[in-house]
Order: C-alpha cells, then structure tokens, then sequence
C-alpha cells in the first residue's frame, strides 16, 4: 500500500518525504486554509501560488499531489481543472484534479456536475481524483466516468455512523464496528427465537427487526474500513483501473485495518502517521538499553 501525506503544511511535507515512506500529497480547500492561516502568523503574507508550486516540487516527480477545484458545475470544474494543471503541472508533472462526486448542496441540480467534469477531464487526459466518496456506487460512478483515483473517507463514515447511534465520540478515535456487529447480532437474538417456516415471513417484514438489523450502518455499510474494502472488492471483480486512496484517516488501527483491505494507497494526515510509529513498550525498550549502554560504557564501541 502506498503511502500519501494528507496535509496543506510544507513543513509537514518535507519532513514526511525525509523519511522515505511517502508516496504522494493530497489537499483540500480546508487543508490549504490552515497551512496559509499557519504560514501567515509566521511570514505575515503567503502567496498561494508560490505555496502549491513548493508543495508541488516539495514531492518531485512521479508523486502525485491532488488539488481540488472549487466550483460546482462541471463546466466551472473543468475550467478550473484546466488552470490548476496548467499552473502546476509542468513544475514537475505530479498533479491530480480532485473533483467532488456531487455538488449538491440543497440548491440547483448538480448531483450530476462532478461525473460530467470527471469525464470531461478523461478525455482531455487530465487525471482526477474524485473526493467526498461516500459509497461503493459513488466510487463506482467516477470510476465509470474515467475517474484515476477515488478517495473513500473512512473516517467521515465513521462520524456519521457515530453520530446516528448517538454516541459521543472525538475526531481520532478508533470506531469498534466489530464491537457494533456483535452488538446488533445480540439485539436480533432477542427477536429470533427459532422461528418456524411459517413465521420468517413476517419476520422478514417486522420493523423492529428491520431496525435491530440496521443498527450501526449507513445504507449497509459497517464501518469507513467496510466501505473502503467494499470498494476494493468490485473494483478487483470488473479488473477496474481506477485506484482506491482511503482517505479521512484518523488512527493507525483504521490504516491498519483499511491496509488488509488491500486498498492501494491510504492518504494519511502528519500526526496520524506518528501515532503509527508509538507503542509504549518501543518507549520504555529505548530508555532500558540506553540505560544499559551507559552502564556498560557502551560509547568506547562508538568512538570513530
Ligand atoms: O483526505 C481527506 C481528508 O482530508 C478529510 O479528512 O479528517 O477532515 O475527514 P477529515
């Protein structure tokens, strides 16, 4: 699985590229607000082109570095799509165009726009990302209209989950869907007291049951990992080329577990990926063999 960094933050990009297990950049417009809100308290004024160009040169050739448009109509989209890769394309050829699967926003009719500017972009050969993927037939969809890259967010799906069963939860905590599984198998236990033939019927039809079944899920969907692998799943069955980022990661045990999905790159926030390199036993290892090689003048074996 390839990993990309997912921050606006130069900083955070550079230094992420240092340790060689980078493969990519992916931003978006709240991601570029709080490095440019950043970077101004620090510079006093950014210019956003020179920024994105650095960002662009910051992860060099052959890593790509999705930028996403703005607007909402796919005409607008692929106009925008035109200018951002003209702009930063050529620094060093790694530009993606994130384009959102559905610009819907309660006004006009736009679900459509995003499928229309993702294939228009196809055919111009831009290559696009399509973002704010919540469902395997939206990553479907895009990757029919000739879509490169579609992100999965894992982590929003877990939010929206949470926040239906009314559970109170922070941003980067890990969500315990098997937990949830096993819960709702349990509240079924209470209605299906070895039902006869003759009953499953109107079993099948009972609202109390339909709801015990649904507990946890969002249209079917168990958990942002479970959307990520459900993607994966049909894309390998059709040999479809599109690539699967999981995306909104929160914690190492969602890059863990959307890693065994098989999913080809997760997008994976600076913090988060050093959270993947803590355990508390790696910790307390490193202080007790310091303390044993000051001990045992270990520093004579060191001297050049
Ligand atoms: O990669 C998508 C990401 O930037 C969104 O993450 O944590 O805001 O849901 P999050």
């Amino acid at each position: 699985m390839k990993i990309f960094v997912d921050t606006a933050k130069l900083g955070e990009i550079k230094e992420a590229f240092s340790w060689g297990i980078v493969d990519g950049v992916t931003t978006n417009p709240s991601l570029i607000r709080k490095a440019v809100e950043e970077e101004r308290k620090v510079k006093g004024k950014v210019d956003l082109e020179v920024y994105v160009g650095e960002i662009c040169k910051a992860a060099g050739k052959g890593r790509p570095v999705s930028l996403e448009v703005l607007s909402q109509k796919a005409s607008k989209m692929v106009e925008e799509a035109q200018t951002l890769y003209r702009r930063f394309n050529p620094i060093v050829g790694n530009v993606l165009i994130k384009i959102p699967i559905n610009t819907y926003t309660g006004q006009e009719a736009t679900d459509y726009e995003g499928l229309k500017a993702i294939n228009e972009l196809s055919r111009k050969r831009i290559p696009t990302n399509t973002t704010l993927v919540m469902t395997p037939e939206q990553a479907l969809l895009a990757a029919k209209a000739g879509a490169a890259y579609v992100s999965p967010f894992a982590g929003r799906v877990d939010d929206y989950i949470r926040k239906n069963l009314g559970i109170d939860f922070k941003k980067n905590d890990y969500f315990d869907f098997e937990l949830m599984r096993e819960i709702s198998k349990a509240r079924l236990g209470d209605y299906l007291k070895n039902p006869t033939a003759k009953e499953i019927p109107s079993l099948y039809l009972d609202e109390k049951i339909k709801k015990a079944i649904s507990i946890g899920k969002d249209k079917g969907i168990t958990s942002g990992v479970d959307l990520v692998r459900k993607i994966v799943n049909i894309f390998r069955k059709y040999n479809i080329k599109t690539k699967v980022i999981a995306a909104s990661m929160r914690n190492p045990q969602q890059v863990r577990e959307v890693a065994e999905t098989g999913c080809d790159i997760a997008t994976i926030p600076f913090e988060v990926i050093r959270e993947m390199l803590k355990h508390t036993k790696t910790e307390e290892g490193v202080k007790k063999f310091y303390a044993d090689a000051v001990q045992a003048k270990y520093e004579e074996l060191l001297k050049s």
